[in-house]
């Protein structure tokens, strides 16, 4: 019998996987291998025609990566999740399953920038349309979708002001106009806040970040929320008319409530490839089993830097969704449990100079293009990643001269805000 359970952190430790049943192994094994020996032509016949369950090829499906992709769907509150090779390719592939020519996405202006330039440079080219707007704003949004259109994209947790996403006024908007709400989930994780809960139909991970935990691969992974009535209107004939792609499969028939990640796995998985590898599945599997630890030690520190940062007189602002001041703390209260999170952003007094110096100076933190591993990191756009940018260009992304953006690790308290200090210090 399969076993159920409540708490967050007995699931993270026992879904997923729990023993070889031919050799006892207790540990996760990883299943290199590409291809899958079947009985007889018969039984490579009915897995092929999706008439039975099982494994036929490493691309669609791998027993390693499957028992990552059971606990994070666990964890979120999920029906069925598909892993891929990086977070781009899970909104890749999402992308591609949801849309085609002529098809409208309204997605948040402040989302991750790897995220827009998928969606304004390339799906655009294939002939998806695109608007974007602020998020937070539910009537900007609600005035955005259009009868074409297939989804609204947050984000939990916006970048780099930290914003957080009105979950349920969001979900209105898309049962109302029969779109799905896609929320990034990347910046929390499920351990501290679980968007399908708040109505959220599909979430997607950069699994590199907060899941991996310790920067050490990169991954993705898309999870079906299985709260679509795919049947109540004629605006999704992909999962209820048969599939000419797939042996005349409905998905919506064969696979109820799982025919998002079932579709995604059988058809765009298949075509487009993009698979995670059962060596990053089995990284990722172990990392589930700490999560909450990790991630109630990262919001704790982070909460600690937020409040230190507010004390000192070099630093203009500070935003982190756990301080009563951030204008969406109420709305972080309501639906993050257990922290508000690792990552603090704050803006340096002195502009461009000033976030040079603090940067040189730091020692504990690294200068690292990343973010949610255990080590802390810091970064300062104006000087790093956007450093090709004018001042006017600059302003126009949002990005303030002085923005320095920490990933506040599972170092020692005391250690972290003393390098933080030593470095305010030298401006
Ligand atoms: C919020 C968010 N979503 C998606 C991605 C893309 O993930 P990946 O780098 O794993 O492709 C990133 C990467 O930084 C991110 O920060």
């Amino acid at each position: 019998m399969e076993k159920r359970y409540k708490g967050f952190s007995t699931k993270a430790l026992h879904a997923g996987w729990d023993h070889d049943p031919t050799t006892g192994a207790f540990g996760l094994p990883i299943y290199l291998t590409a291809g899958y020996k079947f009985d007889s032509v018969e039984d490579a016949m009915s897995l092929f025609e999706l008439k039975k369950e099982g494994f036929t090829y490493s691309r669609i499906g791998n027993p390693t990566v499957n028992a990552f992709e059971s606990v994070i769907s666990e964890l979120e509150g999920g029906v069925a999740a598909v892993a891929t090779s990086s977070g781009q390719a899970a909104f890749n592939q999402l992308l591609v399953l949801l849309c085609k020519k002529g098809d409208h996405v309204v997605v948040g202006r402040k989302v991750y920038g790897g995220t827009l330039t998928l969606l304004l440079n390339t799906m655009s080219r294939f002939g998806v349309e695109v608007s974007v707007v602020d998020t937070d704003d539910p009537n900007e949004v609600e005035e955005a979708v259009r009868a074409s259109t297939r989804c609204i994209i947050t984000e939990s947790v916006g970048n780099p002001g930290l914003n957080v996403a009105p979950f349920e006024e969001l979900a209105a908007i898309a049962r109302d106009k029969d779109v799905l709400l896609v929320v990034d989930n990347t910046f929390m994780s499920p351990a501290l806040c679980q968007p399908i809960k708040w109505g959220a139909n599909v979430v997607v991970h950069s699994a590199t970040k907060y899941l991996s935990g310790f920067g050490n691969i990169i991954g993705g992974v898309v999870i079906d929320g299985g709260n679509v009535d795919w049947r109540a209107s004629n605006k999704w004939p992909e999962f209820t008319e048969p599939d000419a792609a797939y042996h005349g499969v409905v998905f919506a028939e064969h696979f109820g409530n799982q025919a998002l990640a079932a579709k995604l796995r059988a058809c765009t998985m298949r075509d487009l490839g993009g698979c995670m590898s059962p060596f990053e599945a089995y990284l990722l599997w172990m990392s589930m089993g700490t999560l909450s630890l990790r991630m109630k030690r990262h919001s704790e520190n982070a909460l600690a830097v937020a409040q230190f940062l507010q004390t000192r007189k070099e630093v203009a602002w500070v935003s982190y969704p756990g301080l009563e001041d951030h204008p969406h703390h109420a709305r972080a209260k309501k639906y993050f449990q257990g922290g508000f999170g690792g990552m603090v952003a704050f803006c340096l007094k002195g502009g461009i100079e000033a976030g040079k110096k603090f940067l040189n100076h730091l020692s504990l933190f690294s200068i690292v293009a990343n973010l949610g591993d255990a080590r802390s990191m810091a970064i300062h756009p104006a000087s790093t990643t956007h450093s090709q940018l004018s001042r006017e260009e600059l302003q126009k992304a949002g990005i303030e001269e002085g923005l320095v953006r920490l990933s506040i690790g599972l170092e020692d308290v005391e250690d972290i805000l003393e390098d933080l200090d030593n470095a305010l210090n030298s401006i």
